[in-house]
């Protein structure tokens, strides 16, 4: 690199007042934005799998489903068990998999069900499932099969355009920062973005094989790693850096 290039380069020190306030506002909104998204993301994972905290499986449920089957299989197998008798909910759970077939559910479950679930799950309480007919059966029958496509490409889309915005700015910022080493500048900006790459790729991968949970989990704890060092060293060179006497401080 020529000298030219070296000396133009301002460290955080050497910014204008007003660069260095505006990279202030930015990295405080930037965190206050952060922490929101690690709220959502915990309110939309927590407990998939039935226990407290964000888990890898909650994770490949989230992506792929759950494999205990339907709503309704789990209830009567779960929370509703001592409601019926063990060869009631044998023949419901036979029902539930064959093709489910409105015949088969009139003759053989219906009846079931007006003896011992409607009583409660006759439709008056809004909060549980309404279980008088085939068609309000059906809102618990649905099989979870995980996010659908459509809304992966909606948030692929969005999470590639908005994530790689929010790292672009975060990266100029950090190209201030006084780092020792060229290479491990540089791969502190490159990280967040591969992060973005495999996590976005791995919640499709994710779909077709359970393994890749692991590497959403990765990559979004990576992606907090490269985001909270740049921030946390952007911040500080900002308002406190100060050359050391025996360096000669110029961006590498
Ligand atoms: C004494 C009242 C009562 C009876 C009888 C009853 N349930 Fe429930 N059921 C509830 C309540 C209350 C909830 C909601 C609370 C919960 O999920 O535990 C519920 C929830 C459910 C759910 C939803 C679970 C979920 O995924 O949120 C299903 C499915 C269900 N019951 C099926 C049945 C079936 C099948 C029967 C009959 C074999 C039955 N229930 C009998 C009171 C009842």
């Amino acid at each position: 690199m020529n000298s030219y290039a070296q000396y133009s380069y301002p460290l955080f020190n050497q910014l204008p007042a007003s660069l260095k306030v505006l990279y202030t506002m930015v990295l405080l909104i930037f965190g206050l934005g952060y922490i929101f998204a690690m709220v959502q993301v915990y309110e939309v994972h927590a407990g998939r799998d039935g226990k407290p905290g964000v888990s890898v499986q909650d994770i490949q449920i989230a992506y792929r489903g759950s494999n205990s089957g339907t709503r309704l299989e789990s209830a009567i197998n779960g929370p509703m068990s001592s409601m019926l008798p063990a060869s009631e909910s044998a023949t419901i759970v036979s029902w539930l998999h064959t093709d489910m077939s409105e015949e088969a559910f009139n003759k053989e479950i219906l009846p079931i069900l007006e003896t011992r679930c409607t009583a409660c799950h006759d439709g008056s309480n809004p909060h549980i499932p309404n279980l008088t007919s085939f068609e309000n059966v059906k809102t618990v029958t649905v099989v979870d099969t995980g996010v659908s496509v459509g809304t992966l490409v909606r948030v692929s889309h969005i999470h590639l355009f908005g994530l790689a915005f929010i790292f672009a700015f975060m990266g100029l910022i950090f190209s201030h920062a006084y780092v020792r080493r060229i290479w491990l500048k540089n791969v502190i900006i490159i990280l967040p973005f591969a992060a973005i790459f495999l996590d976005v790729m791995s919640w499709w991968l994710t779909k077709v094989a359970e393994p890749f949970g692991y590497i959403i989990f990765a990559s979004g704890a990576l992606m907090g790693v490269s985001f909270a060092f740049q921030w946390c060293v952007s911040m500080y060179q900002l308002w406190f850096f100060k050359c050391p006497d025996d360096e000669v401080c110029v961006v590498p």
